[in-house]
């Protein structure tokens, strides 16, 4: 295939056992943050550019060398979200979602984003994330909360991850940092890579976040930051929190995030099976963001998790069952008749059609009234022989087959077969309702 018919460097087709790993995440999310009282919010994937270099920060990596800017034909200049929480917040202001009752806004979100890095296992260029943002409390109980969730949603997915936890000092606290670490680093000048001697002249924070191991190895003895009585109050209240409901972390004073909007408590849960980007979920609190983006003064925390990483996790699950490929419950074969046309729907074929649509109706009313698991009714509409289609069957393991031939069609029957022990009776369907022949079936197939 050429090139320019591939899938574009750094994207992928996520399908098979990645996809069901997906739908298991949303799925776990979308009950998890019903629980938490959190409501779904569906941003544009594209935003103004300036969105994205007023709130992660023009000094940051996303922002400098990361980000999809474009033009749209009015010459606006608009970009690919490369994370959520900028739109989330966008949104939040325009649309005054503050104004709900109680002053605490819980938002969800769950969607593709876009980052122009180099790509590697574990790093795209369209990836998604899942996360949540509460507007409108600077209690240490919300950090809690948002801890909470996320070491939770990790929990519930069977996906064990360390959680990293720091506070990012106040305005003074940082200023009186930043000094002490430009200090420390001035004096390692010439062992910094080309980027963090930009960074130091910029953010001399940044150079903490830095993935090169000579960097590492100066910042690993970098002086810490000396917390002010205000945010080691704060941060200890949000350890005492977490110790009190039993999530489990590790102090990390060298955890400062790639994004520029942090304020006090920062995390992330990273996993020593994902290799070099071991990062599966990030957050923290961005108290002066709402504020900076022209909103009321409103303090705010969330994360976002990377689905593909927590999907790679998943996939690394001992337990494959839940993977396997779709089993038929009943396999409906409605042999083609060497003489009829593919083109046209024999008597038996019409039949066939007609039947399998009651069976998808009546065990869709199943799950959705009793709560059973979706079966699968397969359809043969490749107009197999029946011998092939019984083949097809036996291969797929179906548990039953229902057979509609030329007789069947005739006298209103359908011939059922367990597969399993060869038991078989004509049953008759002609003129019955669905609920009748849900009956039959339950004890038939019982
Ligand atoms: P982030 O740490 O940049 O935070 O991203 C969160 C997660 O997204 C990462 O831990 C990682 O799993 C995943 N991720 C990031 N980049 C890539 C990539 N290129 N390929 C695959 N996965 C990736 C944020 O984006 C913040 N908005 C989180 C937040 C919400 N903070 C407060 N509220």
């Amino acid at each position: 295939m050429t090139e320019a018919l591939s899938a574009p460097r750094g994207t992928r087709d996520i399908v098979g056992e990645e996809a069901i790993a997906f739908a298991e995440i949303e799925e776990a999310a979308t009950a998890l943050f019903a629980h938490y009282g959190y409501s779904e919010i569906i941003a544009p994937i594209f935003e103004s550019a300036e969105l994205f270099t007023q709130s992660v920060g023009d000094d940051t990596d996303i922002v400098k060398k990361e980000m999809y800017v474009f033009e749209d034909r009015k010459a606006r200049k608009l970009a690919l979200r490369p994370e959520g929480t900028a739109g989330v917040v966008r949104a939040y202001i325009e649309r005054s979602l503050g104004e709900g009752p109680g002053g605490v806004t819980r938002l969800w979100y769950n969607g593709p984003m876009f980052r122009y890095e180099r790509p590697q296992a574990g790093r795209y260029r369209q990836f998604v994330q899942l996360g949540c943002e509460l507007f409108g409390s600077s209690s240490p109980a919300a950090d809690i909360e948002v801890i909470d969730i996320a070491t939770r949603l990790l929990h519930r997915l069977g996906v064990a991850v360390e959680a990293r936890l720091n506070h990012l000092g106040c305005r003074n606290c940082k200023r009186d940092y930043a000094a002490e670490l430009a200090g420390y680093l001035k004096g390692h000048m010439d062992a910094l890579c080309p980027d963090c001697r930009d960074r130091l002249a910029r953010n001399p924070l940044r150079v903490l976040d830095c993935k090169v191991e000579t960097c590492r190895r100066i910042t690993a003895s970098a002086p810490r930051i000396r917390h002010c009585d205000s945010c080691q109050g704060e941060f200890a209240a949000v350890k005492k929190g977490l110790d009190r409901i039993g999530v489990p972390y590790r102090s990390d004073p060298t955890l400062v995030r790639g994004l520029g909007y942090y304020t006090g408590t920062v995390f992330e849960m990273i996993s020593s099976e994902l290799g070099a980007q071991d990062a599966v979920l990030g957050g923290g609190r961005y108290d002066e963001l709402v504020e900076s983006m022209g909103g009321k003064p409103t303090p705010a925390v969330g994360f976002a998790v990377g689905v593909d990483r927590l999907a790679q996790l998943i996939c690394m699950r001992q337990d494959k069952a839940w993977a396997s490929s779709p089993v038929p419950y009943i396999f409906v074969i409605a042999p083609s008749s060497p003489h009829g046309s593919p083109r046209t729907l024999s008597d038996s074929q019409l039949e066939a059609i007609w039947f399998v649509h009651a069976l998808r109706r009546i065990f869709e009313k199943k799950s959705r009234t009793e709560g059973a698991a979706p079966e699968w009714i397969a359809h043969e509409v490749s107009g197999r022989s029946l011998k092939a289609g019984l083949k097809l069957a036996d291969k797929l393991r179906a548990s039953f087959v229902a057979i509609i031939g030329e007789d069947e069609a005739a006298n209103g029957t359908v011939l059922l077969r367990h597969m399993a022990n060869g038991r078989q009776e004509q049953i008759a369907v002609r003129g019955i309702d669905e609920e009748e022949l849900a009956n039959k079936l339950d004890e038939w197939c019982r």
